[in-house]
């Protein structure tokens, strides 16, 4: 008898896996940063095999501390970034670059390109994105053009194409002994490159990137009865296991947050922050920059579709104040230092070092720290900051409302931010609606886990799911309204100064 599912949550930061009871409960987990390779300015990538040895790691550490073997799992449940694009070879295993993350903004030219001509709205209509550096068709396009050999291997069906998910589901499965090429539409919804309503690739969308179709993985069912494969014995749980799960990390944290009514939303604060509204079986257009994506899909059932607001830097412009400017040693102290201040003084920080994500799609614009005098001090920054993260939630939030009609009566968070207490004060100060948080605030996995558990006949339906969210705080909105559309105004202006800061 198999008491626990398992869950890879492989991020932008780093790769965690977490094991989880019937009840929801976390057992273990353990989790491993990686290196983020920064080669110039707006470049990002990520090394994949030290992807895959971390990946390894964590869960070789966890099932031993655990005290636990493969059969003890029902089954195996990944989720992971976004976008980040790899591209390997299916004969040897190697990846012929580096692995091109979601914030990377080489790909500018060829999305405003893109935007200039009728090809945009194409894109717009059929994938629900608009075109940007965010999104992995054209990351495909130029390791195409700037690598020699893969485009040729490319055709062959040799060098074959994943996301991070799929790169994890082939070297579980095997690697180059028979390792399968999947993904879930999740995933393949954040390309460009899949039709959102046949869920499969569209053969115009893929010769806008010139991206032969055979480089590119089977599109199966985020929760797969199926299952994609099989563990190997002589991989890092040493046994067999279903691996019968696959979700992008926005969309588990969905799951996990058990969104499953239209209406339903929840905002994750990681790297960046993600709202994602359900929206229920049809796709909601967006007419204010707002993304449609996959939700999820669970076996045979219909595809549920979702809102996306993305905001590509929040918690990292809080990693930026350590790491950059060194005003706070570590996360933590980025609350202690803005509560030595009772207000921003002032202070707008736009944290725009990729662009602007949503609702502005601007890939000129950068970062701006404005309304500075000789009486600020690094804790208005620190504030400021925090602020920031409010304030861009606050934007998507002004964006859903006007193109799905639904007001928000109760925003639930999840990921690290939100132990940060008065960052999350001032979100309900800032949006003027209660912030609710569940007790297993680690969304992302359980909801990897849960996809995979669903599969297997773990947890039967998503009422089950429901019964095992359970609040663990809740902040309450304290500003009057004069305060908040003040500091929304103030907002609104710091904004128009990073935008249009760069020619692209
Ligand atoms: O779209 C990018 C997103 O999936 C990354 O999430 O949590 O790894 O920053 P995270």
């Amino acid at each position: 008898m198999s008491d626990f599912v398992g869950a890879v949550d492989q991020g932008t930061t780093s790769t965690r896996f977490m094991i989880f009871d019937h009840g929801g409960n976390e057992i273990a987990r353990h989790q491993l940063e990686h290196q983020q390779i920064l080669p110039q300015a707006g470049w990002v990538e990520h090394n994949p095999t030290e992807i895959w040895e971390r990946t390894r790691a964590v869960i070789e550490t966890a099932m031993r501390d655990a005290r636990l073997s493969a059969s003890d799992l029902a089954a195996l449940g990944i989720t992971n970034q976004r976008e980040t694009t790899l591209v390997w070879n299916r004969r040897n295993g190697r990846p012929y670059y580096n692995a091109i993350v979601w914030q990377d903004t080489r790909t500018d030219r060829i999305a405003a390109a893109l935007n200039r001509d009728g090809r945009g709205d194409v894109i717009r209509r059929r994938a629900g994105l608009p075109p940007a550096t965010y999104f992995s068709g054209a990351k495909i396009q130029w390791i195409l053009d700037n690598v020699d050999g893969v485009r040729e291997d490319a055709r062959s069906g040799e060098a074959i194409f994943g996301n991070t998910d799929t790169w994890l589901l082939w070297n579980l499965t095997g690697g180059i002994d028979g390792g399968v090429h999947v993904t879930d539409p999740t995933n393949a919804s954040r390309t460009m490159l899949m039709d959102l309503e046949t869920l499969d690739w569209d053969e115009e969308l893929l010769s806008f990137f010139g991206v032969p179709r055979e480089m590119l993985p089977r599109i199966l069912p985020s929760s797969n009865p199926d299952a994609y494969g099989m563990t190997r014995r002589r991989g890092p749980l040493g046994g067999e296991t279903p691996l019968s799960g696959d979700l992008g990390d926005q969309q588990a944290a969905t799951v996990g947050q058990v969104c499953f009514d239209p209406g339903e939303a929840k905002n994750t604060y990681g790297t960046g922050n993600f709202l994602l509204l359900n929206t229920g079986g049809e796709p909601v257009r967006s007419e204010h920059g707002l993304l449609t994506t996959v939700g999820y899909r669970f076996g045979a059932e219909p595809p549920v579709y979702a809102l996306e607001g993305s905001i590509a830097v929040t918690g990292s412009a809080v990693q930026w104040l350590r790491d950059q400017l060194g005003i706070i040693s570590g996360a933590a102290q980025s609350e202690a230092l803005a509560r030595q201040v009772d207000d921003n003084g002032g202070v707008y920080f736009v944290p725009a070092f990729s662009g602007l994500f949503a609702p502005y799609w601007r890939s000129d614009a950068r970062g701006v720290i404005v309304g500075l005098s000789r009486y600020n001090t690094n804790a208005h920054i620190a504030r400021a900051a925090l602020e920031a993260i409010c304030y861009q939630t606050r934007d998507i939030v002004e964006a859903m409302q006007r193109d799905s009609g639904v007001t928000l009566d109760v925003l639930r968070v999840d990921g690290g931010v939100t132990a940060n207490n008065l960052c999350m004060q001032l979100q309900a100060d800032i949006l003027g609606v209660p912030v609710s948080k569940p007790v297993v605030a680690e969304t992302t996995a359980l909801g990897a886990a849960y996809a995979a558990g669903l599969a297997v006949g773990f947890w039967r339906s998503t009422e089950d799911l429901r019964k095992n969210w359970n609040e663990a705080r809740r902040w309450l909105p304290t500003w009057t309204d004069e305060q908040r559309a003040e500091g929304y105004a103030g907002w609104r202006k710091a904004v128009e100064r990073a935008l249009g800061w760069v020619e692209v």
